[in-house]
């Protein structure tokens, strides 16, 4: 017989709450997305994770259903998985799961199964993340203007650039936590969620980037989106493509940037980054054709930190994002309109350095005048079209 080593991680999966908001006549974890569970999609990207003990923290009277679940997602790594009964509110359901840790057990992620499908990468990134004393949770930036209000009445404004949405699995050192919870739990105090609730204890906590995937089903609309992305996943093999443009002024500070290279002395683009028009058609095409989202939502004037950046740091990251979301890249086609740069010159080149940013992925540019028509025509700017095939990683 083959003795396992026993992992040192474990993650709660809390399926305990009863989808008030979702009211879909069962409980929440339960609810079919599309031929899976909730739940069961959950723990799909549990088990696609690095093994880890997982503790499913199921409805009372729903612990059958639970685990049937469980056995169905873990394939042969069934031994790792348990299921426990909730609690009425999801700190007590937490608790509970808390209970059922194994004694070398030293790392604790705690996860909602209603973010059902978080990719494994996240999973793992927050396992690698916690170290010493400090929880780790994944946030993605606001982006949304946020107004404080009393009443009717709008009475300021909220600097978003200080505030990030929490997402799960929240990861923490087990012992640490465990005390936080005992503390919590004899104090009759509900956190929002367990960072709140370690941070109560005195504990630093500390964040990684979350994504777009890990959203929370809480209403009929999410599950219709949740729906939405898997059909969009699911055909397996079939690639999809995604459409980006891009349109820049000239009239930027320094020398040109476009197509990942400087251009000394040619006239600069404006815009926030570096303005480079081709770079950001390319990302709105990688991220269209992933469902996820835009230019915008991940690099938008709200993410300071890409003022300035160049198409190296927009399209690795870009690439991060459509390879989380499980797709990879086919190739990418580009063409800009404008009567300079002349481009024919440095083709080579651009198209190197654009796809070595993303990986190696076949990336062509071609470039074209407007025969003096339209603002390209006028010499005003520079306008983008970029095509981005993306296949299923599997
Ligand atoms: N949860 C839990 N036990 C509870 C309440 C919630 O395990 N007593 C879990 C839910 O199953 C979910 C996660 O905590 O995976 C986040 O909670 P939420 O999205 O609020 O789910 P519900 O409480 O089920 O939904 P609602 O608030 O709409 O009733
Ligand atoms: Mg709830």
């Amino acid at each position: 017989m083959t003795v396992l080593p026993v992992p040192d991680t474990a993650i709660i999966v809390v399926a305990a709450g009863s989808g008030t908001r979702l009211s879909a006549g069962a409980p929440k974890a339960l609810v079919g997305i599309d031929g899976r569970s909730i739940l069961r999609h959950a723990l799909d990207g549990v088990f696609a994770a690095s093994p880890m003990q997982v503790i499913v923290v199921a409805p009372a009277g729903f612990e059958g259903e639970a685990e049937a679940e469980l056995l169905a997602a873990a394939g042969d790594r069934a031994d790792l998985g348990r299921v426990v009964t909730g609690g009425s509110t999801r700190q007590l359901s937490v608790a509970a799961g808390l209970g059922a840790l194994w004694g070398d057990v030293t790392t604790v992620l705690v996860h909602d199964a209603a973010r059902a499908l978080t990719a494994a990468t996240q999973i793992d990134a927050v396992v690698r993340a916690v170290t010493g004393d400090a929880g780790v949770i994944p946030v993605l930036p606001v982006v949304d203007t946020l107004k404080r209000v009393d009443g009717a009445t709008v009475v300021g404004a909220v600097d978003r650039s200080e505030l990030a949405a929490a997402q799960t699995p929240q990861g923490f050192p087990r012992r640490p936590l465990e005390a936080a919870y005992a503390t919590a739990l004899a104090s009759g105090i509900e956190y929002t969620d367990d960072a709140a609730l370690y941070a109560a204890s005195g504990h630093d906590v500390r964040h990684i980037a979350g994504s777009e995937r890990a959203f929370k089903i809480t209403t009929p609309a999410d599950l219709e989106r949740a729906r939405h992305l898997l059909s969009a996943a699911s055909a397996p093999g079939v690639p999809v493509i995604g459409i980006g443009t891009d349109v820049h002024a000239f009239g930027g500070e320094g020398d040109l940037w476009l197509a990942g290279l400087e251009w000394p002395g040619e006239p600069a683009l404006s815009g926030h980054s570096d303005g480079d028009a081709v770079a950001h058609a390319i990302v709105d095409a990688l991220l269209g054709g992933a469902g996820l989202g835009d230019i915008g939502l991940h690099f938008g004037t709200s993410h300071p930190e890409y003022a300035g950046a160049h198409a190296e740091v927009f399209l690795a990251r870009t690439l991060d994002l459509v390879t989380e979301a499980g797709w990879s890249i086919g190739n990418i086609a580009v063409q800009f309109q404008g009567n300079r740069p002349r481009f024919s010159t440095r083709r080579p080149e651009a198209e190197q350095v654009l796809s070595n940013a993303l990986g190696g992925a076949r990336v062509t540019v071609s470039a074209t005048t407007t025969d003096g028509l339209g603002f390209s025509g006028r010499g005003e700017g520079i306008s983008v079209t970029a095509i981005a095939m993306l296949i299923p990683a599997s």
